[in-house]
């Protein structure tokens, strides 16, 4: 039985349209679910939208309707935008849904059987926007001013409440980061981490009672849970927790990928309160960078907030997939634009690697009436060229399991250019007049080296890599059929034949409705 890997994605609050940001965290985790499944893995993959507390309510109230219908509605946008950009998630999970109430109920009454849960009245600052509460030493701004660290504004908020024995956990949560350095990745938002729980934890204000759009509370009318408690236990309610599904072998779960805005949920609370419900903590948390609109972070005032349905709409899905995977360095923050899109688009897949898959096989199409060449001339280009192609594949590989999304595409793109550099010097169109063997030997190796660039390459581009491989007549897609050193020798005595192919990587035009 394969290694199970569990990987999720933060549950989006459906307040508004999914945007880019949604849409980049959901591109990223699919592309590393993608290739763990290509490297054999028994992977999970939940996505989902968090979808209690005030924000919600407030939304709804401000929309005119219902919050529950209110939040079906728009969690079904953030579904369809899923499918749409060719997510694969293996359950789209809702936190209004009764199953992850009643797990949520459970993990709270272990917390409590455990005495981390008492009840107090809670006095201090909320914002809304957040969904966070914050120590007076943490707002910035003056009177009417102040506004929390993340510039949101916030509100004073007094009521009685239960409360986490968050100051408890501050040890075990330095020895956590301090035993497991992955935990919380990349460094730099370990150490920040690690120095806000230094400074001293306080306990958690963990229900509300002043609505009731909310996970109730075991036991006690009137107080709703906080949502972060409810929106964090989606992980492990998710798996079926606490009855005995299948899905349960997936827990602990490898990576929980969020954005840099709610680490602190994830690396300070989440692993407190699991701690205190006795329950194996995550492998790891990796914080990913903010999408910035030309360098500008998106706000509705500022009119600049892009529906990634649109930039699918005007550049596919799998360009769009393309240059948010490699334009941004994972971990750091990153700019789009569209005519970024276009150029980096247009350079690396259209001109590179479509160029030389619609070159190569309209050639063996044309020429050769699209049976696969035979061995030929052997050239030792031709070897030379293979392992130029397995190395960057190897590189994509190596970078793609740490998480370096973007380095291991570059790396891949390294095994495209030796293949183009190759082509222009063994020129198969000049040795078609004046040297058929060699031109077969030729044409053999690039579409060795296409099958094997287009498999590395379909956790990013799921759906041109695949036509690419169809068009090769190639079923295997996963690293064991990389690692296949018979598959051409195979295929061409199958008497498989490849068709005058369709180009899968179009070049790309700026629209001008999509031009700012
Ligand atoms: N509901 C909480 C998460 C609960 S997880 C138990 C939440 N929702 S959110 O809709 O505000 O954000 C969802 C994810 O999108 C978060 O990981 C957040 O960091 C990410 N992003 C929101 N804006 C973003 C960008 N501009 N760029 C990249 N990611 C961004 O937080």
């Amino acid at each position: 039985m394969a290694e199970p890997f569990y990987v999720t994605t933060a549950i989006s609050y459906p307040n508004g349209a999914p945007h880019i940001g949604h849409a980049y965290e959901a591109i990223a985790a699919d592309a590393i679910t993608r290739f763990q499944r290509q490297a054999g893995r028994d992977v999970r993959f939940q996505t989902g939208t968090d979808e209690h507390g005030l924000k919600m309510v407030q939304a709804a109230r401000a929309a005119g309707q219902e919050v529950a219908d209110y939040a079906a509605a728009m969690s079904a946008g953030f579904r369809a935008m899923c499918d749409r950009l060719n997510i694969s998630y293996d359950r789209f999970i809702r936190t209004t849904a009764p199953d992850h109430h009643a797990a949520t109920q459970e993990l709270w009454r272990r917390m409590a059987a455990n005495g981390d849960l008492y009840l107090d009245r809670y006095e201090g600052w909320y914002s809304v926007r957040d969904e966070a509460f914050y120590d007076e030493k943490e707002l910035v701004g003056e009177g009417d001013d102040r506004r929390s660290p993340q510039g949101t504004p916030v509100e004073w908020t007094a009521e009685e409440t239960w409360f986490f024995r968050l100051s408890r956990y501050q040890q075990p949560l330095l020895d956590l980061y301090a035993a497991s350095p992955d935990f919380i990745r990349p460094d730099s938002r370990r150490n920040e981490v690690a120095r806000f729980v230094e400074g001293g934890l306080s306990d958690l204000s963990v229900s509300r009672t002043s609505f009731d759009w909310g996970v109730p509370v075991p036991d006690s009318p009137g107080h709703v849970m906080y949502v972060w408690v409810d929106a964090l236990a989606n992980y492990l309610s998710g798996t079926g927790w606490p009855g005995d599904a299948p899905e349960r072998r997936f827990w602990p779960p490898d990576l929980h990928l969020i954005g840099k805005d709610i680490v602190r949920f994830h690396a300070v609370y989440w692993p407190a309160f699991l701690m205190s419900a006795g329950i194996d903590l995550p492998r790891s948390v990796f914080g990913h960078g903010f999408l910035l609109h030309r360098g500008e972070k998106m706000s509705k005032s500022i009119g600049n907030v892009v529906d990634p349905l649109a930039l699918a709409d005007a550049f596919g899905v799998d360009a769009l997939r393309y240059f948010l995977l490699r334009e941004v360095s994972f971990g750091q923050d990153g700019s789009y634009s569209a005519d970024a899109i276009v150029t980096r688009v247009n350079a690396e897949l259209a001109n590179a690697f479509g160029n030389l898959v619609q070159r190569t096989l309209s050639f063996i199409a044309k020429n050769l009436d699209g049976v696969l060449p035979t061995p030929g001339k052997v050239d030792d280009a031709d070897g030379v060229l293979i392992e130029e192609v397995l190395v960057a594949c190897a590189g994509l590989r190596a970078a793609f399991g740490d998480l370096l999304l973007s380095q291991g595409i570059e790396g891949w793109l390294r095994g495209v250019f030796a293949c183009n550099a190759y082509i222009d010097t063994a020129a198969p169109w000049a040795l078609r007049k004046t040297d058929l063997e060699r031109m077969h030997a030729v044409l053999g190796t690039l579409v060795r080296a296409i099958r094997l660039l287009a498999i590395a390459i379909l956790p990013v581009v799921p759906g041109a890599a695949g036509r690419v491989l169809d068009q090769l007549g190639a079923e295997g897609r996963d690293h064991a059929a990389m690692d296949d050193e018979g598959w051409y020798a195979r295929q061409a005595a199958s008497g498989f034949r490849l068709t005058a192919p369709t180009p899968v990587f179009p070049r790309l035009e700026l629209p001008v409705e999509v031009a700012a």
